[in-house]
């Protein structure tokens, strides 16, 4: 199998998340991995057995990239969370995002506007690899609308799995408490 699903059990008692909610959210997590790597297996298959031209094929590709990046984002997004206190000024993000977008407050602001758009999705801080210039990216199905040579820096999960548990409809507070959870570290390593 070429995907293992990581062990995020580390982020068990995070304030604002109850161990309910992320356990449910591990096990979504898990499913994307298994058929990940299911949709691996079938396509070989396939093509060994002379099916490539068949609608099942194309249904089998299509998909692919919906439960690959369902997958990978779910683990920048745990990975992004464990962390405590905000994101420190000398840091060389703080720095960056304060260039891009003209403040460190304005990009906050915009990301969470992002988050907090009606939906279903992601919201995203990417990083053009070519110009190194940032952008918060609105992602609705993890296999449209990516865009291409951009690194994923931050990732909020706005599905309402990621918080209605523990929220209900108050997408906002799940926002609020989600950046009380950010694992800056591990975001800044992350940018080019
Ligand atoms: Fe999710």
């Amino acid at each position: 199998m070429p995907y293992n699903a990581k062990d995020y059990s580390r982020l068990l008692g995070m304030e604002g998340f109850s161990d309910t909610l992320l356990k449910n959210h591990f096990t979504l997590y898990q499913g994307y991995v298994t058929n990940t790597n299911k949709l691996i297996e079938i396509s070989s298959l396939m093509v060994k057995e002379g099916k490539t031209g068949s609608p099942e094929f194309a249904e089998v590709k299509r998909r692919f990239g919906w439960e690959f990046n369902g997958m990978r984002l779910h683990e920048y997004y745990f990975e992004n969370l464990g962390g405590r206190g905000g994101l420190g000024k000398n840091t060389k993000l703080f720095k960056k995002v304060s260039e891009d977008f003209g403040s460190y407050e304005a990009w906050e602001k915009e990301f969470k506007a992002v988050g907090a758009m009606r939906g279903i999705g992601w919201a995203i801080l990417y990083q053009d690899h070519l110009t190194k210039q940032l952008f918060n990216f609105w992602i609705n199905e993890h296999d449209g609308g990516h865009p291409s040579g951009c690194t994923p820096i931050l990732i909020l999960d706005v599905f309402e799995h990621a918080f209605m548990i523990d929220y209900g409809l108050k997408r906002a507070d799940y926002i609020e408490a989600f950046f009380k959870n950010i694992n800056w570290k591990t975001v800044e390593e992350r940018i080019g």
